[in-house]
């Protein structure tokens, strides 16, 4: 049993989960659904059985065109840094652009809709995918000075030249690195020195929420803060949004900064053959928040990540040619990567990419875009969900779009936003499956197979073919199925998406991941050791996985994760603050949203001003998206006598849950000075919550 778990009334036994999820009925796909599916046959259970690990995923690696087939499915002589399909050879860039040219040069590959309704929207097919893909890489490779093996950092929007930027790295066998568009300069500039980047992409402006944001000037920030930690970026590549007009006042610095469209004058028509890489040579870093401060770069392989998913896209995803689906994730995280980039496009697909926010200029504009463009498939996060249902819950009625199937990723989802999905959005004809996973993991590991598996609302269902989940208590004891009770869930075994490190991190990667359940440091058998996830789950006597939550100090807002260290580091800059706690408080539509609460220096007045400048510091170091909710100013931190934080007792406060024991602290009449702040005088009636908040910083 996880420590803390057991302890009297906060047990996590079925009724009491129970206050958050109802066993709930299964919904069964439509007939319909099931004859179109590219997987409908049970019998991939078999093939995909633990006795025929690894090599069920030669199906995977079967969906790519390899230049040299590989010799050795999965090579463990390292452990636990996996090698998948050694020997192979491929390129990305060819599999997901070159090779559909054949049958489909004048299909669509990727539908640019821009966030302003009346600027047109633009198709890309295949055939001219190439052609850019082509010139990006001859000038990356011709005016960049970049080659194989190189990391470049790109912070972009979500328009045409992120996946063409992307697709051409992979192309020169270039490793890119993208930087979530809308995190800060600062954070930005951390992430390309972490990652050893000299070439910076960017772009000038773009759209959100009806604003022009004025993003160059990041860049500017970026190549800055890369320099302080010793890392010069010596050329910043910035595309423009408009032709016609500037989108950034920001000055370009000669020597340094270049418009992409006028450089790439020299390289209209060029053609750069795809560079032959070896399975396991890295496609992309991807940074992702963890326990401690620093941001981690997950490496991604070529081969066996793109075997994963297009593996997954195919059976998960269930997408056709001849689909045009649309996930309206960010590529800036891994969803849009796995799921808008690389799967998709391996698969032929026509991949929708949506510049801005989802409710604008209105709530309808999601289902207006779903109905010019006819698409059919349909991948969001539940806090869009919730966004959307708040915002206009009748307009989906309005428009005549019909969905055959509907993803939700990121976070947990209620089940009755889960059956607006489904009734609403869904129409009650698309099938819905609830995909976990994680950055580090490059596709979906837990997901009903959605023509074979029925739904069950706010569970993401069993693991996916090939995947082979446990959940073990804090003793490494397994819990089993229908146990009513929670635990770590981890992996058994390794499969083709698993990252393959942490950037500049081996031993990072290897205690953060493998430590706490391997049997045998030195072992060399996959069984010895399983991956740790860090999130608390549960199993149902029917396999079905309920995600409850992060075990450690990592914040889920919006479905996106932000470490708690990072936010604190972030308030510590303020002069006036002494100490800083950060904390996860439940909001209705974020699922999640940090709260601060900070102890300012001797002498120090409490102040809206001093308020503002730890909310700017949060902001400017790492972006609007960690916006707390709130910032309190107490006047001490409820303290172990050991002089640790409890974060715990701070996060049972601002969700006015039972705090629980405080007898035993350094100071524990702060505990209710700072419940009367948050709370008021009156004591409110505590509630249960979440598990995540329940165990948040728990010392273990
Ligand atoms: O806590 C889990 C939650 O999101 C975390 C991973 O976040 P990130 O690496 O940003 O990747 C998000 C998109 C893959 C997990 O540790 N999470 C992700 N999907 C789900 C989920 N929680 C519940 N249900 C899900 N479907």
């Amino acid at each position: 049993m996880a420590k803390g778990l057991e302890q009297g009334d906060s047990a996590p036994n079925e009724a009491h989960i129970a206050v958050h999820w109802r066993e709930e009925q299964y919904i069964y796909p439509s007939p319909k659904f099931v004859g179109q599916a590219y997987l409908s046959d049970p019998a991939v259970n078999e093939r995909f059985s633990m006795d025929k690990f690894p090599e069920c995923f030669r199906e995977y690696a079967d969906l790519l065109s390899w230049d040299k087939y590989w010799h050795t499915t999965l090579d463990t002589s390292n452990a636990p840094f996996w090698k998948w399909f050694v020997g192979g050879r491929l390129n990305a860039s060819y599999n997901c652009v070159d090779r559909h040219l054949e049958k489909y040069k004048n299909k669509a590959a990727l539908i640019f809709v821009p966030e302003p309704e009346d600027e047109p929207i633009i198709a890309l097919t295949y055939q001219e995918l190439y052609n850019r893909v082509n010139e990006v890489a001859a000038m990356l490779r011709d005016f960049a000075g970049l080659k194989t093996g190189d990391r470049v950092t790109f912070h972009l929007p979500m328009t045409l030249e992120l996946p063409i930027t992307m697709l051409a790295c992979a192309r020169l066998g270039v490793i890119h690195s993208q930087v979530f568009g809308g995190f800060s300069g600062e954070a930005c500039g951390m992430r390309a020195a972490d990652s050893g980047s000299r070439v910076l992409v960017t772009m000038d402006g773009y759209y959100r929420s009806g604003r022009l944001i004025d993003h160059k000037a990041n860049a500017d920030v970026a190549v800055q803060v890369a320099k302080e930690q010793g890392q010069e970026i010596d050329k910043v590549l910035v595309w423009r949004r408009f032709r016609d007009k500037p989108a950034s006042a920001a000055p370009m610095v000669k020597g340094r900064d270049y418009f992409v469209d006028e450089v790439l004058k020299e390289y209209v028509g060029r053609k750069v053959e795809p560079e032959s890489m070896p399975a396991e040579a890295p496609l992309f870093l991807m940074y992702t928040s963890g326990t401690t401060g620093r941001p981690k770069g997950c490496q991604h392989s070529t081969g066996g990540y793109l075997a994963y998913v297009a593996g997954t896209s195919k059976y998960i995803q269930d997408i056709h040619p001849e689909d045009v689906y649309w996930c309206m994730a960010d590529i800036g995280w891994i969803t849009g990567h796995s799921y808008i980039v690389y799967g998709p496009l391996a698969l032929a697909a026509t991949s929708v990419i949506y510049e801005g926010v989802p409710t604008w200029p209105d709530a309808g504009r999601p289902w207006r875009i779903a109905e010019r463009l006819n698409v059919n498939i349909f991948h969001t996060s539940p806090t869009s969900i919730r966004m959307l249902r708040k915002a206009g819950p009748e307009e989906p009625k309005k428009y005549n779009y019909h969905f055959k199937h509907m993803t939700t990723v990121g976070e947990p989802i209620e089940p009755e936003v889960w059956q607006w999905y489904y009734e609403v959005i869904g129409k009650g004809e698309a099938v819905i499956v609830d995909t976990w996973w994680q950055t580090e993991n490059g596709g979906f590991l837990c997901s009903t197979k959605p023509a074979i598996d029925p739904m069950k609302p706010g569970s993401a269902g069993p693991a996916v073919p090939g995947i082979y989940p446990v959940i073990y208590d804090e003793e490494h004891n397994e819990i089993p199925a229908g146990s009513n009770r929670a635990g770590n869930i981890c992996i058994r075994n390794p499969w083709p998406g698993i990252f393959q490190t942490i950037w500049g991190d081996p031993d990072r990667y290897v205690a953060q991941y493998y430590k706490k359940y391997n049997r045998d440091p030195k072992s060399k058998d996959w069984r010895d050791w399983p991956y740790f996830a860090g999130d608390g789950a549960m199993q149902a006597s029917d396999g079905y996985y309920r995600i409850l939550g992060r075990v450690d100090d990592v914040i889920n807002v919006a479905g996106h994760r932000l470490g708690t260290k990072e936010l604190e580091s972030a308030c510590l800059m303020v002069a006036e603050v002494a100490e800083a706690a950060v904390v996860p408080v439940v909001d209705d539509l974020r699922g999640r949203m940090p709260e601060v609460y900070v102890a300012l220096k001797p002498g120090v007045k409490p102040s809206k001003h001093v308020e503002e400048k730890i909310v700017h510091s949060i902001e400017t170091t790492i972006g609007k998206i960690a916006r707390p909710k709130s910032v309190r100013i107490v006047p001490d931190m409820p303290k172990t006598r050991s002089g640790k934080i409890m974060r715990r007792i701070l996060a049972a406060i601002s969700n006015t849950m039972d705090i629980g024991d405080t007898t035993t602290l350094l100071n524990p009449d702060i505990v209710e000075e700072i419940r009367q702040m948050v709370q008021g005088k009156e004591r409110l009636a505590t509630k249960a919550g979440p598990e995540d908040i329940r165990r948040f910083g728990e010392e273990t």
